[in-house]
């Protein structure tokens, strides 16, 4: 992340490439499709909006409506398009094209995911037993990195309370440590300096259990594509998303903080909690606002929300704590 932006450049997406005219009209054709489709269905607008977008290429995985509170943002969804080619993922490479380019033959079958450390019941589940392991729900999220990008997508999966309540933690889990696949015979970048490998992210146990917290296995009601982090991911959609680790083979409790790729790479840039929090700037760039992609490069930033438009929902967990010591 912290390259990228000493080249301070920005990739365009294949949205600020295709003529205008061009877009509008066909995501017009979309929306109006969707709209007859969820009348007919009695689905909520966002899921049909989903439904509508998604191409059809990868096996399917509906979700349900989320009634957790936060859920589902009726924001204009970021295209498919631009979800699966504008990524961060640098296993697989450091530019935004790499992940979709060098994730082509990514084998995520068989896959499982350890859950292990201060539990009662550790375990390795596999991924087919996590698939059924709670009903799936359709989460609209915005995501927010912290180069000052963002985009809104609907994620497919279920809280990940619901995987940490079945293993139940001891009194001495303080936090959750996420490991993610490093794999350097399918993974070019793996072994490189960029970061330290495995990608490592942590959450504390509060942050972990609440309910907007998603334990993601799809997206626009298809599995995942390789590039977004598949088979199974995390979306914490009030932290930068670098805090939402792709490809978990790990899920570890323990008692002491957990220090992420991240942080090991630059302390000072990227702290353990990483709220989104437009007041408190990134050491070498502002996060007061943010570019929606897809909006095109020349469109206006918009302004970033506190804790990415989720305070009413998380705000509690950090009452009383200095966010601008605590970044
Ligand atoms: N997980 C792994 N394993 N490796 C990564 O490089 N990048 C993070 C996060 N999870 C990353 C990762 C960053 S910086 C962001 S912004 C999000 O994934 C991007 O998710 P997306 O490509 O699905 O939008």
């Amino acid at each position: 992340m912290h390259l990228l932006h000493d080249r301070g450049f920005q990739h365009p997406t294949p949205s600020d490439i295709t003529p205008r005219a061009l877009y509008e009209d066909r995501r017009r054709w979309l929306q109006f499709a969707a709209a007859g489709a969820a009348l007919a269905a009695g689905l909520p607008a966002a899921q049909a909006q989903a439904q509508a977008a998604g191409p059809g290429k990868l096996a399917k995985l509906p979700g349900a409506r989320s009634a957790v509170a936060g859920a589902a943002t009726m924001e204009k969804l970021t295209s498919y398009d631009d979800v699966t080619s504008y990524n961060n993922f640098y296993e697989f490479g450091t530019d935004k094209a790499d992940p979709a380019r060098n994730a082509t033959k990514f084998k995520t079958t068989p896959w499982a995911v350890a859950v292990e450390g201060e539990v009662r019941k550790p375990k390795v589940y596999d991924l087919a037993e996590l698939l059924k392991l709670a009903p799936m729900e359709e989460r609209v999220y915005r995501l927010r990195c912290v180069e000052g990008w963002s985009m809104v997508i609907p994620w497919v999966g279920y809280s990940l309370a619901e995987l940490i309540r079945r293993v139940e933690p001891t009194g001495n889990a303080k936090f959750v440590e996420f490991v993610t696949l490093a794999d350097p015979k399918q993974m070019p970048y793996v072994g490189s300096r960029v970061l330290s490998w495995p990608y490592v992210e942590g959450l504390r146990m509060d942050e972990a259990m609440h309910p907007l917290t998603l334990l993601t296995f799809g997206l626009y009601g298809e599995v995942l594509p390789n590039q977004n982090g598949a088979p199974v991911r995390l979306t914490v959609p009030w932290k930068y998303g670098f805090k939402s680790a792709k490809s978990l083979v790990k899920i570890r409790f323990v008692e002491q903080q957990p220090v992420s790729s991240w942080t090991k790479a630059a302390q000072q840039e990227y702290g353990f909690y990483s709220n989104v929090n437009p007041k408190v700037d990134h050491p070498r760039w502002s996060q007061a606002t943010e570019r929606r992609i897809g909006e095109g490069l020349f469109a206006k930033k918009r302004p970033t929300l506190m804790f990415n438009g989720y305070e009413a929902q998380v705000g509690q967990l950090y009452a009383g704590m200095d966010l601008a010591k605590h970044y």
